[in-house]
């Protein structure tokens, strides 16, 4: 975990324009000064990243979002009033002054309060939001620990900050407004019911609106490098793997056939806050075994189930 030390050399390191991996509740991400071009370009060829995938703009406090956005909706102001800090984006008319590298050059921003203390004490220490997109090589499994991070890129090109194992485990929910519609472009880790607790029913984005493209929505996303089979029938579909070694994700059960080499469960209990916390660390782990194949149960398709089925869908799209 980090300390004071820690905290000081990574306000140093942004205060010079390099970037660095910060830990928030949903995943870690990799951070630099958003009125930085060299950060924010860092950061694209880091992630090896497209330039057509905007980042998310991260600031200390709802007060400080007039800096970074305009025309900001009614139901924009009920949503970050009742969850930031906390895993819920909103997409909104950009101020000019944010750069086109951040937005893709659209003209609208993604933005956030991550609801993490090590975060939030970086960002009161800084007088510039943090551009950070999840801290990852672009397509693969996002990091929810230090060591994730660590593992991903070297040392000698992104520090860590170190703020534990995130709670919620799974990236953030984002919401963009069409008029006074308000429209889900990724699901995460608050649930669409709490949204339309507050605004109303929520338009689902689909591919065929002229809409920006949330890269969080690309078909193969948050994917192991070992291939992946998502079903809601695992028996069944071990019945049709037998010569390979496999290894099995399940919700919440022990499965039992001779070609399980390497299993684990999301949760003990059939909770779906401990599966979201545990997914991305068991997709790390199983992309470690030395095994064939992975299975991936689907949970309840409920609250934050919804997000963690949609990123096991991505995770085993080909
Ligand atoms: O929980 C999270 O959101 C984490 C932590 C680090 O905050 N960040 C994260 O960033 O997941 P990233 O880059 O992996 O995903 C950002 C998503 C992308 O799908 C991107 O396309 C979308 O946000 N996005 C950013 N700006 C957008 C915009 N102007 N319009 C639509 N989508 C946007
Ligand atoms: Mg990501």
């Amino acid at each position: 975990m980090s300390n004071t030390k820690d905290l000081t050399k990574a306000i140093q390191l942004l205060q010079k324009e390099s970037v660095v991996a910060i830990p928030t509740e949903t995943v870690y991400g990799l951070a630099g000064n958003i009125y930085s071009e060299k950060a924010i370009r860092s950061i694209f060829e880091l992630k090896n990243r497209p330039m057509y995938n905007p980042l998310i703009v991260h600031l200390k406090s709802y007060t400080e979002l007039e800096k970074v956005a305009a025309n900001i909706p009614n139901k924009a102001r009920l949503l970050a009033e009742t969850f930031w800090p906390g895993p819920l984006t909103l997409v909104l008319k950009k101020q000019n002054n944010i750069s086109d590298l951040i937005t893709a050059g659209k003209d609208t921003v993604a933005v956030r309060v991550p609801n993490h203390p090590v975060a939030l004490a970086l960002l009161n220490q800084l007088d510039f939001p943090l551009a950070a997109p999840s801290a990852n090589p672009f397509g693969s499994i996002s990091p929810t620990t230090a060591a994730h991070v660590a593992n991903y890129f070297d040392s000698s090109l992104v520090h860590v900050l170190d703020g534990g194992a995130c709670s919620q485990g799974i990236e953030s929910t984002i919401v963009g407004f069409e008029e006074d519609q308000a429209v889900l472009y990724r699901v995460g880790a608050t649930s669409i019911a709490d949204i339309e607790a507050i605004v109303g029913s929520l338009k689902v984005f689909t591919k065929d609106d002229v809409a920006p493209i949330a890269p969080g929505m690309l078909s193969k996303h948050y994917a192991p490098s070992t291939s992946t089979i998502f079903t809601d029938d695992v028996e069944k579909t071990l019945t049709n793997l037998t010569k390979k070694r496999v290894g099995v994700v399940s919700f919440c059960k022990q499965y039992n056939h001779p070609a399980i080499h390497y299993q684990k469960k999301l949760s003990s209990n059939g909770s779906l806050e401990e599966a979201a916390n545990r997914l991305y660390a068991t997709l790390h782990e199983m992309d470690a075994q030395p095994i064939d194949v992975i299975i991936v149960e689907k949970v309840p398709n409920e609250g934050i189930g919804v997000a963690i089925n949609d990123k096991l869908q991505r995770a085993s799209a080909v």
